[in-house]
């Protein structure tokens, strides 16, 4: 059971959650898991100012489905969201006509009703028998999208009539689509002859989409192409004879001037990416690239059904939005869905990155080199703040230009930035990847340490750093939040032993970078005169100054409705001045740096924010079980892991997309925590301390270490590390 996902009662105000839960994608595009046909009453073009609230707060529109076809890269230009992913043309369309009567899910009838995602190879069907007036058909939908051909989509739709009848087969592509209510297309060029939709972004780029209908029948009796507003539609009249099962197959191909192969033409480009390999073959490619990707990936669980489908449901949404270029991360709905404008945040580093260091190196990668890659976006974010080097954008897309439109967080979550480093740091460390650390890494990190030189406010002989939001956001405008300064010293230092390094290995390198003594000596002295909350005496960490000088609130008496998250019933004013949290702070930074406290230091200050936490962010859970197996007590550690395994599964929460920061959340819960895997910037030795849960029978995996691959197996009564 825990490969295949399934729903098998439809209910449309669930619909659009399941559109975001069964997402596909292959590391060129994503799709959300809409039906092959249309939808009564959820139109797909409406028009309306998405604004800049904080998503957890907002409306959702579009409450009955949401299409969305995705290629991350591809963008558009939003008058407030600034640069965002934009939703393509659906070109999956298949209507289909009994005797007249529509198949549409809202209305009609039908019975055993099954739609079913396949983790183990991203296989999407759906089975129902459709009853018409007139008749009864058995409709089967399969589609994937292909890892082994991945500008391709393949749909199959098997129909097995009751009766004798005649059907109409409406395919088609919508160009009427809409991304956040906004119509990024500049132009569309519709070619009946070439079965195409030509698309010119606000941005001018480029994307052809070619379908091909294949209905193998003899029994066709009409076809007819019509373009009707934006729809390009292809009709195809088929005689259907009693019980003998017809098999179509759809197959969409994608080309954009992004494509690194592009030639200059979009026409031609499409036609060279048409291939004329079988359903068959295709589809054996791309289970064998799945299954290598699960052979490295996989989390095995026994005793325990529901971790197990949700560590798989995570993994396999981290590897389908992993993407193959280097120019795009994984957005905080991991390509599931338009909430978040496709924007990249501080997640990628702390909540995905590891496990892809950990399982999948060659990705992990790509996750840094987008960060080289818009260094340039993040020094003009530092040169439009008055200050030299560079700030990484608390929300990034394309250019690495800051995209929040929310200036608490633009200007205030500065924490991302020192993120980043921490992020590039621990890749370089598990890869020995040294050429890169110095090639690129040393410019991000000098560029960043001296956006932090003037950040960095000195009085007396310490250094402030003033005006700031930790991850904890119900706190907007602090002083000295001890996650950030603490970040920010971890990647100082780091930097300087970097400069070390590039000294004696590449001092070319280090050279052009035209780091000066006095800048270095500035370094230092922040490492050394930085301030931080961090008692050792009283073994208590403040979350940032005068924290204890914020009012006490009684949080259950505001909290009338636990279901809906706490900061819907305070005015934000209040919420920004009480002890109040809205996720993990001093909480994630016990995590990350774990050897640095020990356990009556985590276990006061858990016990302190834990009850004043709302974790109305869903980043927030994940880490308190983290702290909580450090401290050996596995009954919360598990708890806190309960309340996230079911946000995008039992809770039905992926209706604006998936949230990938607890995907990635629980697989470090399970191969951190439980058991207990000491990172590498821990250690240098793959150490394991079991802390397994007794609602956890064993756990098992593979981790890339160090570069080596290891079997790691725990169960109650053993701990073992065989090297692979
Ligand atoms: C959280 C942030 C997070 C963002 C995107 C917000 O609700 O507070 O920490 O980065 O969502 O996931």
């Amino acid at each position: 059971m825990s490969w295949i996902l399934t729903n098998d009662i439809y209910d449309k105000k669930s619909n659009k959650h399941y559109e975001g839960a069964y997402s596909q994608g292959n590391g060129y595009l994503n799709i959300r898991a809409s039906f092959d046909e249309d939808l009564s009453e959820a139109s797909q073009n409406d028009t309306f100012w998405r604004l800049p609230a904080n998503v957890t707060l907002e409306k959702q529109r579009h409450t009955l489905s949401k299409w969305g076809i995705y290629i991350p890269g591809i963008y558009g230009n939003h008058p407030i969201l600034g640069e965002e992913i934009i939703n393509l043309p659906y070109p999956l369309g298949i209507n289909l006509f009994y005797e007249g009567e529509r198949l549409d899910m809202n209305t009609s009838s039908f019975t055993e009703f099954n739609r079913q995602l396949n983790l183990k190879n991203g296989l999407l069907q759906r089975e129902l028998n459709w009853v018409t007036e007139a008749n009864n058909i058995k409709v089967k939908y399969t589609r994937y999208c292909s890892m082994a051909t991945k500008n391709m989509i393949v749909q199959k739709i098997e129909l097995t009539p009751q009766n004798n009848g005649e059907i109409i087969i409406n395919s088609f592509t919508d160009s009427d689509v809409t991304t956040n209510g906004y119509n990024h297309f500049k132009e569309i060029d519709i070619d009946k002859e070439c079965q195409s939709v030509f698309i010119t972004t606000d941005t001018d780029q480029q994307i052809g989409i070619h379908t091909d209908l294949n209905i193998v029948n003899e029994n066709v009796k009409d076809n007819k192409i019509s373009i009707i507003k934006n729809r390009l539609n292809n009709d195809t009249v088929l005689q259907l004879t009693v019980y003998k099962k017809i098999v179509i197959e759809k197959r969409t191909y994608f080309a954009t001037s992004i494509d690194i192969d592009y030639c200059g033409d979009i026409k031609k480009q499409l036609e060279n990416k048409i291939i004329a390999y079988s359903y068959e073959e295709d589809l054996q490619s791309h289970n064998k690239i799945w299954e290598e990707k699960w052979n490295q990936s996989d989390v095995v669980v026994t005793g325990n059904e529901d971790v197990q489908t949700a560590v798989r449901f995570s993994i396999y949404h981290l590897l389908r939005s992993a993407n193959d270029k280097d120019t795009v991360a994984i957005d905080a709905k991991a390509y599931a869905g338009e909430a978040y404008f496709g924007h990249y945040f501080w997640d990628t580093e702390v909540y995905l990155l590891p496990f892809f260091i950990y399982t999948q190196p060659e990705y992990a990668k790509k996750l840094i080199k987008y960060r080289y890659n818009t260094l340039k976006g993040a020094k003009s974010n530092a040169e439009h703040y008055g200050y030299r080097g560079a700030k990484y954008s608390w929300e990034s897309c394309i250019t690495g230009r800051e995209q929040c439109s929310s200036w608490q967080y633009a200007d205030f979550e500065v924490h991302v930035t020192a993120d980043v480093i921490f992020g590039l740091i621990h890749y370089c460390k598990n890869t020995n990847d040294e050429e890169f650390l110095i090639n690129e890494g040393l410019e991000m990190m000098i560029e960043t340490a001296r956006y932090w030189m003037e950040r960095t406010y000195k009085k007396g002989d310490r250094y402030h750093i003033q005006g700031v939001m930790g991850p904890d956001e119900y706190l907007a405008f602090t002083n000295d939040n001890t996650f950030t300064n603490y970040m920010v010293r971890y990647t100082l230092q780091a930097t300087l032993e970097t400069v070390s390094l590039a000294k004696v290995k590449k001092s070319d390198v280090l050279s052009n970078l035209n780091i000066t003594e006095d800048e270095l000596n500035k370094i230092e002295d922040i490492v050394n005169n930085i301030v931080l909350l961090v008692d050792k005496d009283d073994s208590f960490i403040e979350q940032c100054g005068n924290f204890m000088e914020f009012e006490d609130i009684d949080i259950d008496k505001i909290w009338l409705d636990k279901k809906r998250p706490f900061g819907q019933f305070i005015s934000q004013e209040r919420n920004y001045r009480s002890k109040v949290l809205k996720q993990a702070d001093v909480v994630a930074l016990l995590y990350l740096f774990r050897k640095d406290f020990d356990n009556k230091m985590k276990k006061n200050c858990i016990d302190y924010y834990e009850p004043i936490t709302t974790h109305d962010s869903s980043l927030s859970y994940i880490f308190h079980s983290l702290v909580y197996s450090d401290i050996d007590e596995q009954e919360k550690a598990y708890n806190m892991l309960e309340k996230s395994l079911g946000i995008d599964l039992t809770e039905k929460g992926a209706a604006e997309g998936i949230h990938i920061a607890n995907c990635g959340g629980i697989w470090q819960a399970l191969v951190m925590g439980f058991a207990g895997l000491t990172n590498c910037l821990e250690s240098d030795e793959l150490k394991i301390t079991n802390k397994l849960p007794d609602e956890i029978d064993s756990l098992s995996y593979k981790i890339y270490f160090k570069d080596s691959w290891y079997d790691i197996y725990v169960d109650h009564n053993e701990s073992r590390v065989t090297p692979l």
